[in-house]
């Protein structure tokens, strides 16, 4: 049977927790060695599932990788094969970044088609909408993207809708195309910047990081580089509404407060008592959370990403509360876990209403993607009695040490096999 973890809820959490580094950020840093042949040195990268997954995926393409954790360095000093197979991309989408590097450096990519996902039918359009306007020719041939370019060419792009891996791809690609690239309605998420400091450490010209208008001034080559990887924004708002849910004292630190402003926002609506310092925020949990409506949007706005785990806070608020999904379509799956818990909790699309109840029950559960499976961790702690969270293989792709983190603060929380 694939692991589980047990809780025991009801005990206030109290402590210090720092957070670790981006895995959205740790992603695209890693694929963004694609782009040269000398080693691009990653500080902290974060002991997940998906980073072994990207990482694989990297050495199958002919990256060799020593170290983990405190000091990753990844070198492909040549490419030796364009193709991101199948087996590795319907485990994890972003293995979709690569696309962008390989057609840059290498002047060919085969990247299987991720197709749907638990969340939402997440097409990739606007990546090769974007690489087709830079002078990539893309063909879709068996399931696989065939994209290929001589060399890249500069051009003014104006993506249809705000995508985070979709900015990605194409900031990499134009880095190395030949003349100037603009990409208007671009995502400004802080991963998307991060992955900007990375490639102006490799000799990249980008302007208007972290705004919706990129301008990038392709280079012939770019150089290795050193780079320490954003704290974990999801992680660390996971983390609040931990200290929150269960009425305790709870300090995060490591974490860059601007990143979370939606998020503090939303928890101070809710009740939730805040203190911000420079790389820390405080949460004091309230007796019981006051109701409180949210929309999730692109950055700045409130994150798609925190949707699951706000919602077990306001499942026990006083009052009715309103999430509004408008990133993707399918982003309740943890609804019917949560009811399984005594959440009131209906939906109707995009759309759900939420009657707070004073207390959950703990019960055996199911994750079904990454943070539903934290939002079920959340409600865990705050039941009464024990909740068993079944595949727990959801939480390990994007939560480092989830529960070590969480038991060091009180929580009765145990993995079993
Ligand atoms: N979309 C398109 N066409 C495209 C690209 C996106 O229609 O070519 C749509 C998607 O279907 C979705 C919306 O645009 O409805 C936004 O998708 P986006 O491309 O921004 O998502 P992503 O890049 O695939 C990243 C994160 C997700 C996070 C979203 C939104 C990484 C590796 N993944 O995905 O993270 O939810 O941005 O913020 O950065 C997670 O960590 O749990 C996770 C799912």
């Amino acid at each position: 049977m694939a692991a589980r973890l047990e809780i025991e809820g009801g005990v206030p959490l109290r402590g210090r927790v720092a957070v670790s580094a981006a895995k959205n950020a740790a992603l695209p840093a890693l694929a963004a060695a694609l782009l040269t042949s000398e080693p691009v040195r990653l500080a902290n990268v974060p002991a997940l599932a998906d980073v072994a997954t990207m990482t694989r995926l990297l050495e199958t393409l002919g990256a060799s990788v020593a170290g983990e954790g405190a000091g990753m360095a990844v070198r492909v000093e040549r490419v030796r094969s364009d193709v991101a197979p199948y087996e590795l991309v319907s485990t994890m989408r972003a293995s979709v970044l690569v696309l962008g590097p390989l057609v840059a450096r290498h002047g060919s990519a085969r990247v299987a088609l991720p197709g749907g996902c638990a969340i939402g039918v997440r097409p990739i359009d606007q990546h090769l909408k974007g690489l087709a306007k830079l002078g990539a020719e893309i063909v879709i041939e068996n399931g696989y993207v065939i994209a290929r370019a001589s060399r890249l060419k500069g051009a003014r792009i104006t993506t249809d809708l705000v995508t985070v891996t979709g900015t990605e791809n194409l900031m990499m690609a134009a880095a190395l195309a030949e003349g100037t690239t603009l990409i208007e309605n671009a995502a400004r998420e802080p991963e998307v910047a991060d992955l900007a400091a990375l490639l102006a450490a490799m000799g990249a010209r980008i302007e208007g990081a972290g705004t919706a208008r990129l301008e990038i001034e392709g280079v012939p080559e770019l150089a290795g580089a050193t780079h320490r990887i954003v704290p974990d924004r999801i992680e660390a708002g996971t983390l609040l509404v931990a200290g929150a849910i269960t009425r305790g004292d709870v300090t995060v630190t490591d974490l860059v407060p601007d990143h979370v402003s939606a998020v503090l926002a939303k928890l101070e609506e809710c009740g939730v008592g805040l203190e911000v310092g420079p790389t820390w925020v405080r949460v004091r949990g309230p007796e019981r959370p006051r109701a409180a409506d949210v929309t999730t949007s692109p950055y700045p706005g409130f994150p798609t990403d925190m949707q699951a785990q706000l919602m077990t806070l306001q499942g026990l608020a006083d009052g009715q509360s309103r999430v509004t999904e408008t990133i993707f379509e399918n982003r309740f799956m943890h609804v019917a876990e949560l009811a399984r818990m005594g959440a009131r909790i209906e939906t109707d699309g995009a759309i759900a209403v939420i009657r707070g109840v004073p207390g959950y029950q703990g019960a055996p559960v199911m994750a079904s993607d990454l943070r539903a499976s934290a939002a079920l961790v959340l409600a865990g702690l705050a039941a009464a009695g024990r909740t068993s969270v079944a595949r727990v293989y959801h939480l390990d792709r994007g939560y480092e040490r989830l529960e070590a983190k969480l038991a060091a603060l009180g929580a009765r929380i145990e993995r079993r096999a």
